[in-house]
């Protein structure tokens, strides 16, 4: 039997794929990436707003959702941060610290696909492939496509989640995890706004464009304290974003907390100190010292409180304090796939080896990146899985 011609075919040129082609080739390997796009790493373009958020200080398995919080650790541990944070510094990339350990590049995220293809100049990669069919065979795997069949040893599927499909992402990775046996975690959108229900709709309809620099998303145990953004259909920013990974539908009684005024320990006592004090002010001019001028004016409106302190009765303050740090919102749904930076679920990593991202069921099979159940919280932590995924794999071929 003849050896195929690639050690390796790895399906998708987004992070995880170019970066794990990298660390194939650069261990002599012979790599063969195909992808469907024009473009190689399109997220990576469009990413961190055109700056690319490609790692956080502070990465740690609980900075990701998976059926088993466990399974990333190991890969989290053999390619860290840093580990990438040098690799950026050796190819002459400015960056910096945003908030919260969040790193971004000081010029173009184009910079980071760069980078990687540079990692993997010695990988062959062929764009505007359209795969038709992936066979096991005696030596390995078998790709068709619309440019003809490629043989390799091993396989690594690295073709993401279906986030943003007007980008080219697919549920393809699905698919063949179907048709290998692979089970998958049900997907589903997230790090995703979203949308208001009939009531709150009309209610805030007129607030899109409002941001709250710093608010407190609570939803069971998970609480993120960062901006939250009004939009034309319900909500977004990325404390919102965050919670959406979290939030089930159809969990109706259990709202999503929003307390948009945290800096203050209770806005009903300083409501009524400033009644005491400025009997005379309008309470939306004394709200809007602690929130957007519109946005404490339409809170004072809803909770039917306008006017001057002094005309307020306490329960109409304590409506309005209740609106502004208790406000629990039940969303209609989410923005879905088209606006979703990621799929939550994906291959279940019950059936991969946590070392190699080898599936146990299918020998030579690997699955890494977005592909898999492992969803990262926002702040840089989905691309970190993606070369730290991509390291495991790329040791393993
Ligand atoms: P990715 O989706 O990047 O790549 C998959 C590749 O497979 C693509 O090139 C696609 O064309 C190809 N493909 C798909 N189906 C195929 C098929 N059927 N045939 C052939 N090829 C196929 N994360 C982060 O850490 N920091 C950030 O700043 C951001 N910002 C951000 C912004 C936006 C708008 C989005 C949508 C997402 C982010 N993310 C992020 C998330 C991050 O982009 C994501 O987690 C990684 O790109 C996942 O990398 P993968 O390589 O696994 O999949």
């Amino acid at each position: 039997m003849t050896s195929p011609p690639y050690d390796a075919i790895i399906l998708g040129a987004g992070g995880a794929g170019l970066f794990c082609a990298g660390i194939a080739a650069g261990r002599g390997k012979r790599v063969l990436v195909l992808d469907h796009a024009a473009n190689p790493g399109e997220k990576i373009r469009i990413s961190g707003g055109g700056r690319c958020n490609f790692t956080n200080l502070h990465v740690t398995s609980a900075d990701f959702l998976s059926a088993n919080p466990h399974f990333a650790k190991s890969a989290l541990k053999r390619y860290t941060c840093h580990d990438f944070i040098t690799l950026v510094e050796k190819h002459g990339i400015a960056w910096h610290e945003k908030t919260l350990g969040q790193l971004f590049c000081d010029g173009s995220s184009r910079q980071i696909v760069q980078l990687l293809l540079d990692e993997a100049k010695d990988a062959t990669i062929q764009l505007d492939t359209k795969i038709t069919a992936v066979e096991k065979t005696a030596s390995g795997f078998r790709v068709s496509t619309d440019r003809g069949a490629y043989d390799s040893a091993r396989l690594v599927l690295a073709t993401g989640g279906p986030s943003i499909p007007k980008m080219g992402a697919t549920g393809f990775a699905y698919d063949l995890a179907q048709q290998f046996g692979l089970s998958v975690i049900a997907p589903k959108p997230a790090l995703v706004p979203l949308t208001f229900s009939g009531s709150d709709a009309a209610r805030y309809a007129d607030l899109a464009g409002v941001a709250v620099p710093d608010a407190i998303v609570s939803y069971g145990k998970q609480r993120f304290r960062e901006a939250v953004l009004f939009t034309h259909r319900g909500l977004s920013g990325p404390a919102i974003l965050q919670i959406s990974s979290y939030w089930e539908q159809g969990a109706r009684e259990k709202p999503i907390m929003l307390n948009l005024c945290p800096g203050l320990d209770d806005l009903f006592l300083a409501l009524k100190a400033a009644k005491a004090a400025h009997p005379k002010q309008d309470i939306a001019t004394q709200l809007s010292l602690h929130l957007p001028t519109r946005l404490a004016k339409r809170l004072s409106e809803i909770g039917f409180a306008e006017g001057r302190l002094a005309d307020l009765p306490d329960a109409r303050l304590r409506n309005v304090a209740d609106l502004a740090q208790r406000w629990a919102l039940t969303p209609m749904g989410s923005e879905g796939y088209a606006k979703a930076e990621v799929t939550l679920g994906g291959i279940d990593t019950a059936g991969l080896s946590s070392q190699t991202m080898e599936a146990k069921a299918v020998p030579r099979l690997h699955v890494i990146g977005e592909a898999v159940d492992v969803t990262g919280h926002l702040g840089g932590f989905n691309f970190q899985w993606a070369w730290s995924s991509g390291f495991a794999a790329g040791q393993a071929l």
